[in-house]
């Protein structure tokens, strides 16, 4: 059986390590996956390549953040801005993104993963997109790590979505504007129903947010690591977990103690 979660077959849980408390461990880690196409030229590869090499970083991530207790992981595959990158580079990561569906559908739900694709996957290559709802309706109901993959995800159209919905229901008579609140606005998101990010990791030290959950991150840490995603391993995740053990979340209030 291939074990979607791991590259170390038949070892087990990664357990967590000691230095980590498991009461304060982040609810939801959200990831940009930045450095793909330097850490290939590095090598004199091909910029895909580093893609390739990717996939392994993200498949890593997941066991880490299913065997530490982490209950949901969105990582940004696709943005709705990079249609501008070379022909050749979009066809590449929509076949890999087919092939790696494919491949690790039914670790996927051997694993009691629940994945979900966030934004509009309509312009997608239709192949893709009938993967897609395959894996999302076969893992709907498992019960372990939520995992969502924000392909042609961009969160300004997210909001502009969400706003229109809202306005369509208060032009029927359905709701009035003032109803509107936080809650109901979050609703519409391609997020609905998981909490917030408590930490956003952003590899290969570029400190951008880049249109990525720009609602959902209102309240959240930023680990920004040089490390090249491709690199990105249990070492590199332990030290962005670290790093918001030693945060103090105020959330906008003030520290009780000062
Ligand atoms: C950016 O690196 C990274 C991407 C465009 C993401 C590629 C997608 C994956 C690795 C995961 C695919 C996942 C699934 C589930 C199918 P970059 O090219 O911007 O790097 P650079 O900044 O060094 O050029």
């Amino acid at each position: 059986m291939s074990r979607v979660l791991a590259t170390t077959p038949a070892l087990g849980r990664t357990p967590l390590p000691t230095g980590l408390d498991p009461a304060r461990l982040p609810r939801h880690v959200a990831v940009i996956m930045d450095g793909n196409g330097r850490w290939a030229s590095r090598r004199n590869l091909p910029r895909v390549m580093g893609h390739r090499e990717g996939v392994e970083a993200l498949k890593r991530t997941l066991r880490l953040c299913s065997d530490w207790g982490i209950g949901s992981l969105t990582a940004y595959a696709f943005s709705t801005e990079n249609w501008n990158r070379p022909g050749e580079e979009v066809s590449f990561l929509m076949t890999l993104f087919e092939r790696v569906l494919a491949r690790e559908l039914q670790a996927l739900e051997q694993e009691q993963v629940r994945i979900r694709f966030l934004g509009d996957l309509s312009p997608l290559p239709n192949g893709l997109q009938q993967l897609i709802a395959d894996a999302t309706a076969r893992t709907a109901a498992n019960t372990g790590i939520h995992f969502n993959v924000c392909t042609n995800y961009g969160s300004r159209a997210e909001l502009v979505l969400a706003a229109q919905r809202l306005a369509e229901r208060a032009a029927a008579g359905q709701l009035a504007p003032a109803e509107i609140t936080e809650e109901l606005f979050a609703a519409e998101l391609h997020t609905a129903g998981e909490p917030d990010p408590d930490l956003l990791i952003r590899t290969s030290g570029e400190r951008r947010i880049s249109n990525f959950l720009l609602w959902q991150l209102a309240y959240a840490e930023l680990h920004i690591t040089d490390v090249l995603w491709p690199d990105f391993d249990e070492q590199a995740m332990l030290t962005a977990l670290l790093d918001y053990q030693r945060r103090e979340r105020r959330f906008g209030g003030v520290d009780p103690l000062a």
